[in-house]
């Protein structure tokens, strides 16, 4: 038997070395660590010199407030901070470090030298990371400048682990742009192999996220500001973009908290959770948002690379940004009358800022502005003129519930018309102004869309999408409520079904009653469809049976009145929702237009493509050169 291992002291170098490990992954978390460090010491310019993707050389020079010469030694040394001194300092710790670990790592696995001059110092001093080194005079007008040459030239094992010189450097530039976007008020230059390829200027937040995740980015989002004043001081502010804007990747999520850049679970799933009914699962949303919170609340001191943290209240934060984001996504246009240019400034809770780039139409024009020449479209009771049976029938049907309106909390007329009655379809007052933000109908574009005139221009409105968003949002407030309306069919639709089909329709008709539909065997392979939801009887009620049942043998019933239940009211609202290719009058457009203002998200259909879109006057006018 070979004898017992002895137990051992190693090495400090050694203890260096493994430490670092967890630091020092490649030169992006070098880079990391002293962009955070310049950040602490309070610089308002850094500059980054790399070579070969960072490998060879990381040069970062700041203004910050400098090392004094006798500090230079420590600030080398391991668990040397003058972050924090105890424990109360580490539990609301408010800088970026805290360990007083990084610079010994990197001069554990690299060439190291500091070189700084603080306030009133007469010169600067260099201290390069060998041991028995001693500081040299050197020549600096402020700040630090900190090198590091040769990452892994002791540890050659390690440097086989890092890729190609472009990786290398594309983690680089991640890095820069990951704590550039959360401090706005530093200009940061990064030059690699002697060439300048980033220069942010100092700006505001707006203008960092768009110098950084670009112009489109910023068009494509709502700002989101909760403002202060809740509870911990916890504030959320950033940009989201629209679901119509989600990407194929993740590459577009940028969080933090108190600052820092973290990939929080928490956090990522209040974010997913907030933009889940907009989305198609497939799809990632992109955003930029910054967390504040009171620091006593959330431990940072987590994970090596301080890219996690523990909040101590994590439900509340969850529904906190859950609840910030949402109500920022799915603000109806009407509740937010056009806003144009930067907001940044701290809004309420609600604060969703329609941006540029699909513009918010309308908006109250002023008292006296000129009227959209839509007068003549004035309608008269004639032109409910209905052109397509299933028309006639859902006008039928919104008659019918009209006359027992008293036992039907959710009317038939809902599903199109928010007055209740066709005679009240809602119409511009001839004369009058009441700003509609999507404005009024002039006409139906191949049966497809809806063209409408408002202050600022053309309004084109995918009815089918925007339809069945309004249907959607109506089934989930009605399922909610338990109040799901039935109607009654006059004939039911009767249709062929596989006898799998009628068993489940028997032995779930409990289910299927609180979904509003009344399914019976007609024979052994037959059902008829007695009564549908009242919101979906312009449905071809077979089809929408049928769906349904697909539904209810795939995933069962359970599964379809919880987990799956949005996905079941999306695909009911589909079928619900106007056609292709049916003729709406204009009060029917306009009615259309009107429940879109009123619905929350209606800016984007069930599956995150947008629902309408508007052609400003200017637009319009560059399209035929005029006023040039
Ligand atoms: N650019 C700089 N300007 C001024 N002081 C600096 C700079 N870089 C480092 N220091 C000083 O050196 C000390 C050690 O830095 P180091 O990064 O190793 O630890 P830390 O930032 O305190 O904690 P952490 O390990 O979490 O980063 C810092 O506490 C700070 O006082
Ligand atoms: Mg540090």
């Amino acid at each position: 038997m070979p004898s017992p291992p002895h137990i051992n002291l190693l090495p400090d170098l050694l203890i260096s070395q493994i430490a670092a490990g967890e630091v020092v992954e490649r030169p992006a978390s070098v880079l990391k660590e002293l962009l955070e460090n310049a950040l602490d010491a309070g610089s308002t310019t850094i500059q980054i010199q790399l070579e070969e993707g960072g490998v060879k050389l990381i040069r970062i020079s700041d203004d910050g407030c400098g090392i004094a010469r006798d500090e230079l030694a420590l600030a080398l040394t391991r668990h040397a901070t003058s972050k924090i001194a105890s424990l109360e300092d580490l539990e609301r710790v408010g800088t970026l470090g805290f360990r007083g670990e990084a610079l010994a790592s990197v001069a554990a696995v690299a060439r190291v030298t500091l070189t700084s001059r603080q306030q009133g110092a007469p010169h600067a001093w260099r201290l390069a990371g060998e041991p028995g080194a001693t500081p040299e005079p050197a020549a600096l007008l402020a700040g630090t400048v900190v090198e590091m040459r040769d990452l892994y030239y002791n540890t050659p094992a390690r440097r086989k682990f890092l890729k190609s010189e472009a990786t290398e450097y594309a983690h680089c530039i991640d890095a820069v742009k990951r704590i550039a976007l959360a401090h706005p008020g530093v200009a940061f230059t990064l030059s690699h192999n002697g060439r300048v390829s980033l220069h942010l200027a100092k700006s505001d937040a707006r203008g960092r996220a768009g110098a950084i995740l670009g112009d489109d980015f910023l068009a494509e989002s709502r700002a989101v500001d909760t403002g202060g004043g809740h509870a911990q001081g916890i504030r959320l502010t950033g940009h989201c973009a629209l679901p119509a804007h989600s990407r194929a990747r993740s590459d577009a999520q940028y969080c933090y908290v108190n600052g820092r850049f973290v990939r929080d679970k928490l956090l990522t799933h209040a974010l997913r959770e907030a933009y889940q009914d907009m989305l198609h699962g497939s799809r990632y949303p992109a955003y930029c948002v910054f967390l504040e919170v009171d620091p006593a609340s959330v431990d940072v001191n987590v994970h090596p690379a301080k890219t996690e943290v523990r909040f101590r209240d994590g439900r509340a934060v969850h529904q906190f940004v859950y609840h910030a984001v949402q109500r920022t996504l799915s603000a109806s246009l009407a509740a937010h009358p056009a806003s144009t240019g930067d907001t940044g400034s701290g809004t309420d809770d609600g604060a969703a800022q329609y941006r540029s780039g699909a513009p918010l139409p309308g908006g109250a024009p002023t008292a006296g502005s000129e009227r959209p020449a839509f007068t003549h479209y004035a309608p008269r009771q004639e032109s409910l003129r209905v052109s397509e049976p299933a028309v006639a029938s859902y006008f039928a049907f919104a008659q019918n519930a009209r006359a027992d309106a008293a036992s039907a909390r959710f009317n038939a007329s809902d599903a199109f018309a928010p007055a209740g009655t066709p005679g009240a379809l809602p119409s511009p007052a001839p004369g009058g102004d009441d700003g509609a933000p999507l404005g009024y109908a002039v006409a139906q574009l191949h049966g497809i869309y809806v063209l409408a005139q408002n202050a600022q221009g053309l309004v084109l409105v995918d009815m089918h999408a925007a339809h069945e968003r309004i249907l959607y949002e109506k089934l989930k407030s009605a399922w909610d409520e338990r109040a799901v309306a039935t109607q009654a069919l006059l004939i039911p639709a009767v249709f062929a079904a596989e006898p799998l089909d009628v068993a489940a329709s028997e032995e779930h008709a409990d289910a299927l009653r609180e979904l509003g539909f009344d399914i019976a065997p007609m024979g052994p392979a037959q059902l008829a469809v007695r009564a549908v939801p009242a919101l979906l009887q312009a449905a071809d009620p077979a089809a929408l049976a049928r769906s349904l049942l697909v539904e209810l043998r795939e995933h069962g019933v359970t599964q379809l009145l919880a987990a799956r239940r949005n996905e079941l009211l999306a695909t009911m609202a589909c079928h619900g929702a106007v056609r292709a290719r049916r003729q709406l009058s204009v009060p029917e457009m306009n009615a259309l237009l009107r429940q879109m203002e009123e619905t929350e998200r209606s800016d984007q259909c069930n599956h995150g493509r947008p629902t309408w879109t508007q052609l400003s006057l200017a637009e319009l006018d560059r399209l035929f050169l005029r006023g040039r």
